[in-house]
């Protein structure tokens, strides 16, 4: 079996970004690969973090996960600080990394330039490097994220490959996978911009756990154009386009078969609709996250995931260190 890898950041609440753009995709993946999916906090560490809420978080987004349908007899979950390897072959990789290449990184451009230069922390600079030593102790073919996480997929091919040139074989080069739709929903109070659990205006994206109502009202108030024809334009119709996109994605349907549904009805019948397909796509996600929490069920889910990752994580990292001609211990 194949080897699936992928990463979520335990910053803040999970969106329906996160959901569509990957999460789906990790569940259905779980059927025919062997997966490996990491709640990733040391990245989350790269920016300022309350350490109470931090801990907290991590837990709750790994419930997430497990709500939205990931097995734990069927794949493997784990947090990122459980694994040392993690960090120890993001050092050794660092030192095949070119400087230039991360200030390339457009995720880092856009993070820095948020924040006053001389106080963005040095591995906000790193972290596709850490990113790349996730996905390379799993040996991994395949790695299922949204479409902002396609240059480090790039880098992660790049350094690999730069290992492999100079060491001989030693790492397997992962291929990307976007979903072809859902791999960049966009915020609901605009249409240019990702949706993002770290937007600070609630109102621009739909968390996993937000209740019904709350749902109707982000969904009420969200963007639109002010035609009233329900079509999928992403030039001409953005908002239209990407709520469209939505609808499909959390009903199942074509996107055909949703424009005619609601040709000659205008914005707030196509509006209400869509509000009550998101809203029957979260609710067993949401039952199952209350029940996992209330159990507790979810630390012994990570602890076992912490251990079949470290067995195959350590064995890379010994293969990368003998390469590297790092002496062994006796
Ligand atoms: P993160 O935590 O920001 O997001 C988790 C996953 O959700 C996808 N995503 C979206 N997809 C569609 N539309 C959106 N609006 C949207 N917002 C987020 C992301 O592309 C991602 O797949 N650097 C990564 C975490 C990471 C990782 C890894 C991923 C660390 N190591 C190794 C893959 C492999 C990140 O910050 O994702």
């Amino acid at each position: 079996m194949k080897r699936v890898f992928s990463g979520v950041q335990p910053s803040g609440t999970l969106t329906i970004g996160n959901y569509l753009g990957a999460i789906k995709q990790f569940v259905r993946l779980q059927e025919t690969h062997e997966c490996f999916y990491c709640v990733v906090d040391l990245h989350a560490l790269t920016v300022p973090q309350d350490p109470e809420r931090l801990g907290r978080q991590t837990l709750q987004v790994a419930a997430m996960m497990v709500a939205s349908g990931l097995d734990p007899d069927k794949m493997t979950l784990f947090v990122q600080s459980h694994v040392r390897a993690h960090a120890e072959l993001s050092w050794l990789l660092q030192c095949m990394t070119y400087y230039g290449e991360l200030g390339r990184m457009t995720q880092f451009k856009d993070k820095a330039r948020r924040q006053k230069h001389a106080t963005v922390s040095a591995a906000l600079f790193t972290y596709p490097v850490l990113q790349a030593a996730d996905i390379l102790l799993y040996d991994t073919h395949l790695v299922p994220v949204g479409e902002d996480q396609r240059q480090h997929l790039e880098l992660t091919r790049d350094i690999a490959e730069r290992f492999n040139n100079r060491y001989g074989e030693t790492f397997v080069v992962p291929e990307v996978y976007i979903p072809r739709t859902g791999g960049r929903i966009m915020s609901l109070d605009n249409a240019s911009t990702k949706m993002s659990k770290s937007n600070p205006n609630p109102g621009s994206y739909i968390a996993l756990l937000d209740e019904p109502d709350v749902i109707r009202e982000k969904i009420g108030r969200a963007k639109t154009d002010s035609g009233r024809e329900v079509r999928y334009d992403p030039e001409e119709k953005p908002e239209i386009s990407n709520l469209l996109t939505i609808y499909s994605l959390c009903s199942g349907r074509s996107i055909e078969d949703i424009e005619a549904e609601y040709e000659g009805r205008g914005y707030k019948d196509f509006k209400g609709g869509l509000a009550e397909a998101v809203i029957a796509t979260l609710r067993p996600v949401q039952e199952a996250y209350h029940e996992l929490m209330e159990s507790g069920a979810i630390r012994e889910i990570l602890d076992r995931g912490a251990d079949r990752a470290r067995e195959i994580a350590e064995t890379t990292l010994d293969r990368v260190k003998d390469r590297m001609g790092l002496v062994p211990r006796l």
